[in-house]
């Protein structure tokens, strides 16, 4: 069955459209993320599926039930956020059980979820600590523990990860990926990292100024992106774009290039003038200005390249992209 549907759906706030005429399915079990730059719409998306605002216009259709007139509390959902949002005078197992206690379960029923979930999130240790004893780690920990023992048929949430640092980022967005292959459950995850994107999602819906600009499984957004906003957002560093390179037919296009598929080569068709270098230890990075266009080329491995020497760089024919003006690809 499909898990979530969303057809047409608009919202606005007065007279400002955020959300412009949205559709796309979670289907079950499915991890989707909606990936956009700040400001595009993923929170107030997210809001609309979990009803804290109402779809302007269009329809929110959960486990094969509309449930645009369905209170919050009655959609089978659990809403994780970036700011956590716990009860700080609550213990950790307080406020894991809260909303069973809310639904009325039994003690025995409350007492094994808490168990099951905070065996899954090693917060075995900590269920009796107030919020403020945790770090910032394991109180979002507490706060995806609160979702799972509510057995939700959808998870949604709302960057995660983003208050916390690079190297527990990185952990919890793998915990996250654990979590998801245990419960099976279907999740929506909203984020403005591509990395995250790329490493969680069965399925991508990029975002852009509240309308969906693709969706794809990452490989499919990766090596066949529908225009330049999609292959600019995704991948780190950034494909390169460089305007007017190719005259076809008299028309200038706008040749794009990622920064891997580059290699140095004295035959290649780019010259460029290197800025910049940045070494990775593994990876070598070359900024590179080509006219007045800056390039990034990514070299595997360790490379002495002086600041200020004109080098040329070469790509695979196959592995060229083009876009028109209005940024629409061209095959
Ligand atoms: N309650 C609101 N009233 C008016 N405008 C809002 C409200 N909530 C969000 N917006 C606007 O909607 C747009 C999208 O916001 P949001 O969904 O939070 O984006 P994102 O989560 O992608 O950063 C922004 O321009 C924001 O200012
Ligand atoms: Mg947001």
């Amino acid at each position: 069955m499909t898990a979530l549907s969303l057809t047409n759906v608009c919202k606005s706030f007065g007279t400002v459209e955020v959300l412009k005429d949205i559709n796309m399915t979670v289907e079950e079990g499915e991890f989707v993320v909606f990936v956009g730059p700040s400001g595009c719409g993923k929170s107030t998306l997210l809001r609309v599926i979990a009803g804290l605002e109402d779809a302007t216009s269009g329809e929110v259709e959960i486990a094969g039930k509309v449930v645009n007139q369905t209170p919050p509390s009655k959609r089978g959902i659990a809403m994780v956020f970036q700011s956590y949002a716990l009860y700080p005078h609550l213990s950790v197992r307080n406020n894991m059980s809260l909303a069973l206690k809310q639904e009325r379960q039994s003690k025995a029923v409350i007492d094994e979820r808490v168990a099951e979930a905070s065996r899954m999130l090693n917060l075995g240790d900590y269920l009796d600590r107030f919020p403020s004893e945790l770090s910032g780690g394991q109180r979002q920990r507490v706060a995806i523990g609160r979702a799972i023992v509510r057995q939700p048929k959808l998870f949604l949430f709302d960057e995660p990860l983003s208050n916390l640092d690079a190297a527990l980022r990185m952990n919890t967005r793998i915990e996250i990926a654990n979590l998801h292959r245990q419960l099976g459950t279907s999740m929506v995850y909203v984020t403005h990292d591509q990395t995250e994107a790329m490493t969680l999602a069965d399925k991508i819906v990029v975002l852009r100024d509240g309308r969906v600009e693709q969706i794809g499984s990452p490989m499919e957004l990766y090596n066949n992106p529908a225009n330049q906003f999609v292959a600019g957002f995704l991948g780190s560093p950034a494909m390169n774009f460089l305007p007017g390179a190719i005259v076809q037919d008299g028309d200038k296009r706008i040749l794009g290039v990622r920064p891997e598929d580059l290699t140095l080569n004295d035959s290649g068709p780019l010259e460029a003038t290197v800025s910049h270098v940045e070494h990775l230890g593994g990876d070598t990075n070359l900024i590179a200005m080509a006219g007045e266009h800056q390039l990034t080329a990514r070299l595997f491995g360790q490379h002495q390249v002086e600041e200020g020497r004109s080098v040329r760089l070469a790509y695979p024919p196959e592995k060229a992209y083009f876009f028109d003006d209005a940024g629409h690809r061209l095959t």
